[in-house]
């Protein structure tokens, strides 16, 4: 197999945006970063090199790292941070995976701009091109950005116990674009010829806000999410968790209206007080057609085109996003089947909740009625051990580091309204708790929302494996209906899934990977406050199907 060969330097750079210039964290000075593009079953080197004063890691967002945990990258999971002047090569094989994913820094706030696309081509032609010529393919990123220093955002947030303050911008690409002040010149324009197909890689960057996402006048064609094939669905508009990724289908139109499209993203619901419900801007523009571009100074024009075209669904258009994650089915092909386990091992159920915490005291907190947020899983907020729980777990030294006393079922002592707005929950205890299941066990994982404060899905991300989403549903999980009408045939395959609001989510997973796998809230803010938690795998009885041994210049603490 090839083995392809990356060097990141995690540099400062300077970056204006919005007429803000300040010092950003980077990988080689670009923002977004540089996009990693390998094959099917390659064999990828990736040498970081960290030439900042802080610590990092790097995670490959959704990449399997079969038997190759230590190249997962979340800073206390799986390795010690890169320290200032380290290096550390993540070295990984591409197996049984095709599509669009991403890498995203993995220690505290610094996703916020080191991310950039992961991208394997298939060694099998594409199922959904039907020998159609696809034109060119086009990477949009979606992110967000801070005028702040974004580690102070984080430290603030911390101080306070209250949400952290609001990015000043979405951005595509890393273009906040024309809605933005001073951001006419940072406008993402894609250049298309008509009558043409091209494939859109989505991603979803931003640290806390799931998007919609569309683009006037055209249909959109989900073909794959989370790396994994789909069945076709069409659609004006997608809604995208943070660390979740689509690939579409973009047919351009024979004619355009003389004007350029718009491209648009914007916040679902957003996590923090005040609302961000701003909109980024980019344009599609044909080629050879007499088309005057969109005078982008004038930016009330803009707005009505966005809002009369009605181009994206309103902020908080529950409706619109549930009929839309539900209508994402995995392709299910002879060559690509759903391998959903259709029985099951064991079965956790875990609540996930903002909860509130009594001011330390000395301390003032602005979170709400005088106390801090936090939040938990099963009443746990997790708690980030002082060396990582792969290395501890590999030399048996768990004392200290970790318990595997992570509880398989909500506590007695918990409100389970989901929708009471003002209902404290302080029951709960700090640690650093996971389970165990041996090599193969068929495991669901049900994800109840619970949280006092109803705002908003929480995107529960797992490291090592993909999911199958069985069932998602609103109110409360029931043991002895619901897996009954659960979707065992073609139920979608990610690495993320949007818990709903004052609701649940069923997964599961072929637990086949052996190491320890970190499941987290994938908005920022929330693992900041303990909306964590991890599992591990057992080695299995052959020698293929153990854990490989610890990199030589793995990390140390
Ligand atoms: Cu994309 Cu643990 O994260």
């Amino acid at each position: 197999s090839t083995t392809r060969r990356f060097h990141f330097n995690v540099e400062w750079k300077k970056v204006t945006r919005l007429c803000h210039t300040k010092q950003l964290l980077t990988v080689n000075g670009q923002y977004p970063g540089p996009a990693v593009v390998v094959h099917e079953g390659d064999t990828v080197e990736i040498k970081v090199t960290n030439r900042i004063a802080h610590n990092t890691t790097i995670h490959w967002h959704g990449l399997r790292q079969y038997r190759s945990g230590w190249a997962d990258g979340p800073a206390y999971i799986t390795q010690c941070p890169i320290r200032s002047k380290q290096s550390y090569t993540y070295r990984f094989k591409v197996e049984d995976q095709r599509g669009t994913l991403l890498w995203h820094a993995h220690h505290s706030w610094q996703r916020a701009s080191v991310y950039g696309a992961f991208i394997i081509y298939p060694k099998q032609p594409y199922p959904f091109s039907h020998g159609s010529h696809i034109q060119s393919e086009i990477p949009i990123i979606l992110g967000e950005w801070w005028n702040d220093d974004v580690d102070k955002v984080e430290k603030e947030m911390l101080k306070t116990g209250a949400g952290a303050k609001v990015s000043d911008a979405y951005t595509l690409n890393g273009l906040p674009g024309p809605l933005y002040p001073c951001s006419t010149k940072d406008t993402f324009t894609a250049n298309v010829d008509a009558g043409k197909t091209y494939i859109l890689r989505i991603i979803n960057a931003a640290l806390n806000d799931e998007l919609f996402f569309a683009i006037s006048n055209h249909t959109l064609t989900v073909v794959e999410v989370d790396a994994v094939y789909t069945k076709p669905v069409h659609t004006k508009a997608i809604m995208i968790a943070p660390g979740q990724t689509t690939t579409l289908l973009l047919r351009t139109n024979n004619l355009s209206n003389g004007e350029d499209f718009l491209i648009a993203a914007t916040p679902y619901v957003t996590s923090v007080f005040p609302f961000n419900n701003s909109t980024t801007v980019g344009f599609l523009r044909y080629n050879n057609q007499k088309t005057k571009p969109i005078n982008h100074l004038n930016r009330r024009r803009l707005t009505t085109l966005l809002s009369t075209s009605s181009v994206l669904p309103d902020m908080l258009d529950t409706t619109f996003a549930t009929r839309f994650t539900d209508s994402i089915k995995s392709l299910g092909s002879p060559e690509y089947p759903c391998k959903v386990p259709t029985v099951i091992d064991k079965r956790v159920i875990t609540t996930i909740s903002l909860n509130l915490q009594n001011c330390p005291e000395h301390q003032t907190c602005e979170g709400y009625n005088g106390k801090r947020f936090f939040a938990s899983m099963n009443n746990i907020s997790f708690i980030r051990p002082p060396i990582s729980v792969l290395e501890s777990y590999y030399h048996k030294k768990s004392r200290g580091v970790f318990t595997l006393d992570f509880p398989e079922k909500p506590p007695n002592k918990f409100d389970f309204t989901g929708v009471n707005p003002v209902k404290e929950n302080m029951n709960t205890e700090f640690g650093t708790k996971l389970f165990e299941v041996e090599f193969g066990a068929r495991l669901e994982i049900v994800f109840q929302g619970t949280s006092f404060l109803n705002v908003e899905n929480h995107p529960l991300h797992v490291h090592g494996h993909n999911f199958f989403v069985v069932g998602r549903g609103f109110g409360n999980f029931d043991e002895e209906k619901d897996p009954g009408k659960y979707n065992l045939v073609d139920p979608p395959e990610r690495n993320t899934i949007a818990v709903p609001t004052g609701g649940w989510a069923a997964i599961r997973i072929n637990a086949d990977n052996p190491g320890v796998w970190f499941i987290h809230c994938h908005l920022e803010q929330h693992t900041s406050w303990g909306l964590a938690m991890g599992f591990i795998v057992k080695d299995g009885p052959l020698s293929s199907q153990t854990l490989i041994r610890p990199p030589r210049d793995l990390p140390k603490c």
